[in-house]
C-alpha cells in the first residue's frame, strides 16, 4: 500500500514508519522536514495534492503542550481535519488517526477537546476511520517516559500529590500492533482505547522502573498537589509535560477497559514493563 505517515519522525510514527516498511509498504513521510507544516496545512487544498495514490493515511502529529505557534487548534483540530476531508475528496480507502484516551465526552482540557473535535471530524467522513485512544505510551525513544525514567532512579521519589494516579501504560509495539491491524481490519469505522494489559498507579509505575533499573524500591516524597500546581505554571517552561492541564489530565486517570482491544488484536496487549535504563541520555 502506498500510505501518507503524518508525524513520521515522532517517537509513535517513527515506529510505525519501520514497521511499515518492514512489511514492505510505500511511505510518504509529513514532517517538517519533508517540507510539511500542520500550521500552514489548514485547508483542503493544502492536502488534495499530496494525496495521488495514496491508499491510506496514518496521523501520529501532536504535542503535549502549546509551544511558539504550536496551537493544540491548529496542530490537533484544524489541520487533521482538513486531511481528513481531503482524504475523503481524494478518496483515499482508510484513515487512522492516532488520538488520545480521554478525547471523549468527559474531555476537559485544550488537548484532548482539540483531539476530540478532529476526531468527530473524522467519524463522520464516509470512508473507512480508525480513531486510536493511546494511554500512556512507552518504549524505546519516548521522552516522557525517559523523564519518568529519571525520577524513578532518584534516591527518593518525588510524587504529585499521593502518586496514587491510577494509569494503563501501553508498550509501543501494542501501538504499532493495533495500527497495522486496522489497515486491513473490517469493519472499520470504529473507535478504539489503546491501553496496557491492566491499570496501575503512577508511583507502582516508577517503582517497576526502579526494579527494572536493579535498584530496591525508594522512598516516596509525596508533594501536595496544590503547591505543584503553584509552581507548574513556570516549571512547564522547564518541562513541558508540568503543564497544570497535564497533572490534572493525570489527576483524573488514564485507563480503559482492555478488552476491546484484546478482541481486536487477538491478543491481550503486554503487561506494564519498563526495560532498564542503559545509560544518560537513553531510555528503555
Ligand atoms: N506518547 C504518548 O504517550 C502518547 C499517548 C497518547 C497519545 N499520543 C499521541 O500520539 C501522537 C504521537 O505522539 P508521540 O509521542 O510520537 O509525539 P512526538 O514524539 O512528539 O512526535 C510528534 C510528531 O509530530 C510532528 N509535528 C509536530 N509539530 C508539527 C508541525 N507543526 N507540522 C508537522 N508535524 C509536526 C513531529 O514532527 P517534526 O519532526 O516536524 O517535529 C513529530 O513527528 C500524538 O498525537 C500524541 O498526542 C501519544
Amino acid at each position: 500500500m502506498k500510505i501518507m505517515l503524518t508525524g513520521a519522525s515522532g517517537f509513535i510514527g517513527g515506529h510505525i514508519r519501520r514497521a511499515l516498511e518492514a512489511a514492505g509498504h510505500e511511505i510518504v513521510p509529513v514532517t517538517r522536514r519533508d517540507g510539511f507544516d500542520f500550521k500552514q496545512m489548514l485547508a483542503v487544498e493544502d492536502w488534495l495534492p499530496h494525496l495521488q495514490g495514496v491508499d491510506a493515511v496514518i496521523n501520529s502529529v501532536g504535542i503535549i503542550a502549546e509551544t511558539r505557534g504550536q496551537t493544540f487548534e491548529a496542530l490537533h483540530f484544524h489541520a487533521p481535519a482538513a486531511l481528513f476531508r481531503a482524504c475523503a475528496q481524494a478518496g483515499v480507502k482508510r484513515v487512522v488517526q492516532i488520538s488520545a484516551l480521554g478525547a471523549d465526552e468527559q474531555a476537559f482540557t485544550p488537548y484532548q477537546l482539540t483531539k476530540k473535535s478532529a476526531d468527530d471530524v473524522l467519524r463522520s467522513l464516509p470512508l473507512d476511520w480508525f480513531v486510536l485512544r493511546p494511554s500512556l505510551v512507552y518504549g524505546e525513544g519516548g521522552a516522557s517516559m525517559a523523564m519518568f525514567q529519571r525520577m524513578a532512579n532518584l534516591p527518593i521519589i518525588p510524587l504529585v500529590g499521593d502518586g496514587k494516579q491510577r494509569i494503563q501504560p501501553v508498550h509501543v509495539s501494542d501501538v504499532v500492533a493495533t495500527v497495522l491491524h486496522c489497515l486491513r481490519a473490517v469493519p472499520a469505522q470504529r473507535t478504539l482505547d489503546v491501553v496496557g494489559a491492566y491499570p496501575l498507579t503512577f508511583v507502582e509505575w516508577l517503582q517497576l522502573m526502579r526494579h527494572k533499573n536493579g535498584k530496591t524500591a525508594a522512598l516516596t516524597l509525596p508533594i501536595p498537589l496544590p503547591l505543584i500546581m503553584a509552581n507548574a505554571h513556570l516549571m512547564r517552561f522547564i518541562v513541558p509535560m508540568l503543564h497544570p492541564d497535564n497533572l490534572r489530565m493525570l489527576q483524573r486517570g488514564n485507563v480503559a477497559d482492555v478488552q476491546p482491544l484484546t478482541e481486536f488484536l487477538g491478543r491481550p496487549p503486554h503487561p506494564p514493563a519498563p526495560s532498564p535504563l542503559r545509560g544518560e541520555g537513553e531510555q528503555e
